[in-house]
């Protein structure tokens, strides 16, 4: 595995790469972004990962400063399964002019967590539009985890990047059904727990959420007696509708997201 930490090296390096398979990630390593990873090593001829915390789509310094970074770990994990690049960007190399507020994004951004965190998803869309720019993969990977962010950079990528396939994977969990995340890091095992429950809380009601037949609002009140301290949504959506063009088969999701501590965690169900 190459790593690199210079753009100008970088694009000399991969530049005739003719089917480069591209994985962003902020790093803290784990299976979920592994299977996007291996999904890409078996698609593309060479496979390449960004660790980049990016700094512009966190609403406040506190998370941004407590995000898990295990860079020497990762790059353990990443030699091991064959990734062929790994680029460890600055920040002054991924903004060398500082940030760009402009970029347009689909409405979409303002329901469920572009509502709760402002700027959150031009922040994201900004700096994939950045990454795809320096590298040109032939695909890129997003995993379903963060499903409004997969729609939305879907879109853009499909207006601005036509040459890019963008490829999604299914959310891994662990075994007690929680979504794997970097945040996960942070949570201890009782906390584990409490994430768990809730997951199997929303499995378990979901067609009758679904239906109506339970209001939200007591789904909720079931969400904070589990041990969550702040719930910034639970949502129904049918997620062939959220962005044109919409397909005709209906297919609902529960969409939360909720703290424990001030850990924030999401998912869709
Ligand atoms: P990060 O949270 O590191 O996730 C990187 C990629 O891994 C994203 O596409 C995410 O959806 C996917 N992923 C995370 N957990 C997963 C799981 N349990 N199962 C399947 N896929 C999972 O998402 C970001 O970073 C950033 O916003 C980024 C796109 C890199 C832009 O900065």
């Amino acid at each position: 595995m190459k790593i690199i930490k210079n753009k100008n090296k970088l694009i000399k390096l991969i530049h005739k790469e003719k089917n480069l398979g591209f994985v962003p990630t902020m790093g803290a390593i784990h299976l979920g972004h592994i299977s996007l990873i291996k999904k890409a090593l078996k698609q593309c001829q060479k496979t390449i990962v960004t660790i980049f915390v990016n700094k512009p789509q966190f609403h406040n310094t506190s998370d941004f400063k407590s995000y898990p970074r295990l860079f020497n770990r990762d790059i353990l994990f990443l030699k091991r399964v064959g990734v062929n690049y790994l680029y460890l960007p600055k920040d002054n190399e991924i903004y060398p002019k500082g940030f760009n507020k402009k970029i347009k994004i689909s409405s979409f951004k303002k329901k469920l967590c572009g509502k709760f965190r402002p700027g959150h998803f031009e922040g994201v869309v900004d700096v994939i539009d950045r990454f795809i720019k320096i590298i040109k993969p032939s695909r890129i990977y997003f995993g379903e985890k963060d499903f409004q962010q997969l729609k939305i950079l879907e879109h853009f990528i499909k207006i601005n990047h036509s040459n890019c396939k963008i490829v999604a994977c299914k959310t891994i969990r662990d075994k007690n059904g929680v979504a794997l995340s970097s945040r996960n890091n942070l949570l201890n095992n009782k906390e584990k727990i409490i994430a768990s429950k809730i997951y199997k809380l929303i499995l378990q009601k979901k067609i009758k959420i679904i239906k109506k037949k339970i209001l939200l609002a007591s789904i909720k009140k079931e969400i904070f007696q589990l041990g969550a301290d702040k719930i910034d949504y639970v949502k129904v959506y049918n997620v062939n509708k959220l962005i044109k063009p919409f397909k005709k088969r209906n297919n609902y999701k529960v969409f939360i997201a909720y703290y424990i501590r001030s850990i924030r965690l999401i998912d869709n169900i």
